[in-house]
């Protein structure tokens, strides 16, 4: 068996964030080794406090959890989405209180830090906002030289957006963010609401975590319930995407995508109306795929597996 893959989350948990969480602590592919927290669903501090709490019902308090950015590169946060994910971020579910407090380092120190300590081996799964990976950028260029691979949830290349009618959150709260990661010579898996919006948990699912006899599963279940009712107009059922536990799934191979394309994406960083939108290369694909030299950008935009039976049945395993 190859040992599991070395994974740095970069998270703002967020009831998806939890699920994709969920899912990393029981894939035996990979070994969570250190999270870091941003604002977006919820304030970089809610989601330490939030990551701090879920990993100590699941028993993994040995998971460093460190503080990142609050504010986005050219703008404040504005509050986040308490509206999608509850006013605390998980779903308005109070958790039993961690002891735990945040690492003393910051989330760029700790990506720093781990990706010396798995030098060529860390794989960087970016479910937020992507401010502290160009910090980390900032700080360090040289470290795409010591890292495996990226794999981002956000954008959304011929799907409407789900912020704005072009922009995906992740990539619009902090766009500058975003082109940074992508500019920057390393591989990176981009997994946009393309692929996640097909993806989706149902109610039953939900009660198969909610009759799990292990709290931090029962908890997963609980969560989500405001998550349900989020999505419940644009479904027209008690269902939710599966957008950051897709990217959490690829990231770990326990989902392959069946149509992936190598083409340039570019972020629009102005204050027009198409900020945020990622820009995908998708000309001259209509005779099959045709991969741009060079270009280290492999973005998803089909994935045949069913997703949500296999994250369902690794968290329930
Ligand atoms: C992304 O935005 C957040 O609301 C979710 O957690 C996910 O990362 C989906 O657009
Ligand atoms: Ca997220």
């Amino acid at each position: 068996m190859t040992a599991p893959v070395p994974v740095y989350l970069d998270c703002d948990p967020g009831v998806d964030d939890t699920v994709a969480i969920a899912y990393l602590l029981a894939s035996p592919a990979v070994e969570l080794v250190g999270v870091g927290t941003v604002s977006g669903n919820t304030s970089a501090a809610q989601a330490a406090r939030n990551t701090l709490d879920l990993l100590a019902l699941a028993g993994r308090d040995d998971i460093p959890v460190a503080l990142g950015a609050h504010d986005h590169l050219d703008h404040p946060f504005s509050g986040g989405a308490p509206h999608v994910h509850g006013d605390n971020g998980v779903g308005g579910i109070v958790l039993p209180r961690s002891d735990r407090e945040v690492d003393e380092r910051t989330a760029v120190e700790l990506l720093l830090d781990l990706s010396r300590t798995y030098a060529g081996r860390l794989h960087i799964l970016a479910i937020g906002p992507l401010t502290n990976i160009a910090h980390a950028l900032e700080a360090d260029p040289s470290l795409p030289d010591r890292i495996a691979e990226v794999t981002v949830m956000g954008g959304a290349a011929l799907s409407p957006g789900n912020i704005t009618p072009v922009a995906e959150a992740n990539i619009y709260n902090d766009p500058q963010a975003a082109a940074a990661l992508l500019d920057a010579d390393w591989d990176v898996t981009l997994v946009p609401l393309d692929v996640t919006l097909e993806h989706t948990l149902s109610e039953e699912q939900r009660q198969q975590f909610l009759a799990d006899d292990r709290p931090f599963v029962v908890a997963v279940g609980q969560i989500l319930d405001h998550y349900f009712d989020f999505y419940l107009p644009s479904y027209g059922a008690r269902t939710c995407a599966l957008h950051d536990p897709l990217a959490a799934a690829i990231a770990a191979g326990g989902v392959s995508p069946s149509r992936a394309l190598q083409v340039p994406v570019v972020v629009d960083v102005s204050q027009g109306p198409g900020r945020g939108q990622t820009i995908a290369d998708l000309r001259g694909q209509r005779t099959g795929p045709r991969h741009h030299e060079g270009v280290r950008t492999r973005l998803v935009l089909d994935v045949d597996d069913d997703a949500a039976a296999h994250l369902v049945a690794t968290i329930l395993a």
